[in-house]
């Protein structure tokens, strides 16, 4: 059974009453989903889980096992003796694979092309979903992703799609660089980003795209402040009407 009742019993289908929200966090690469949702875990007391993280673990592996990103089989296969954890902290997650701390390299870019072919295959996706379903089934999460409103959690209280045009997109991503960035021209970092959003939407397995209940927040013309204040306020509307 997943999560909490908060009243009776509810029926087949109905919406399960947690006693803290999930919050779904979605969107493109580099629209600052991560930052959003470390902001308001920390300002709403809640826990911030990057699923992201999860591909980029086990990508991470295959890559380590020299694994053919295309086969699905032997993908699973690898899943099934995987461990992966994710530690909220302040700012981001720590990733532990097989109890190892993979945090920094999982943000390398080899890890970053890979986790986008690994994340097209149907049943990795599905052995994905359930973990993350056990994660938020409590509620008290704010959990980031590409299919968390649209899959994971359809029936999530409060859904944000964090949107910006790529070229927006891809000169945070630029500036954000350093050291090792200086070497890839921002032409680069826009086009990269640009497969990767590619992949993420016309895969056939659930595909990136807003929930039909998702606020769309698109961050092109708008500064960090502003995004991050535009959601406190939406949660904070939702947490004030469940309460009354
Ligand atoms: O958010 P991120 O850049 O860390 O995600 C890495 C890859 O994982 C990205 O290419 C898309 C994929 N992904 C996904 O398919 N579904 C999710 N819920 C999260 C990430």
């Amino acid at each position: 059974m997943r999560g909490t009742f908060a009243g009776n019993e509810v029926g087949a289908g109905a919406a399960v009453r947690r006693e803290r929200p999930v919050i779904a966090i979605d969107g493109p690469a580099g629209a600052g989903k991560s930052t959003l949702a470390a902001h308001l875990a920390r300002h709403f007391g809640f826990l911030n889980l990057e699923t992201g993280a999860m591909y980029r673990a086990l990508a991470l592996k295959a890559i380590d096992h020299d694994l053919d990103f295309e086969d699905e089989a032997a993908l699973l296969e690898l899943a099934g003796e995987t461990r992966i954890v994710l530690k909220p902290q302040m700012e981001g997650n720590l990733v532990l694979l097989d109890g190892v701390d993979v945090s920094r390299r999982v943000r390398d870019g080899d890890v970053t092309a890979a986790a986008s072919r690994v994340s097209v295959h149907p049943r990795l996706r599905q052995w994905m979903v359930e973990q993350q379903r056990a994660l938020g089934a409590d509620g008290g999460v704010v959990m980031e992703g590409r299919d968390i409103g649209t899959v994971v959690f359809p029936d999530a209280e409060v859904k944000i799609f964090l949107d910006a045009a790529p070229e927006v997109r891809g000169n945070r991503r630029y500036r954000q660089g350093g050291p090792a960035q200086v070497a890839v021209s921002e032409e680069a970092v826009i086009r990269e980003l640009k497969e990767r959003d590619a992949r993420d939407r016309n895969r056939a397995e659930s595909p990136l795209r807003p929930a039909e209940d998702a606020v769309i927040l698109d961050s092109t013309a708008m500064g960090l402040d502003e995004v991050l204040a535009a959601a406190e306020e939406i949660v904070r509307t939702h947490l004030a009407e469940r309460k009354g």
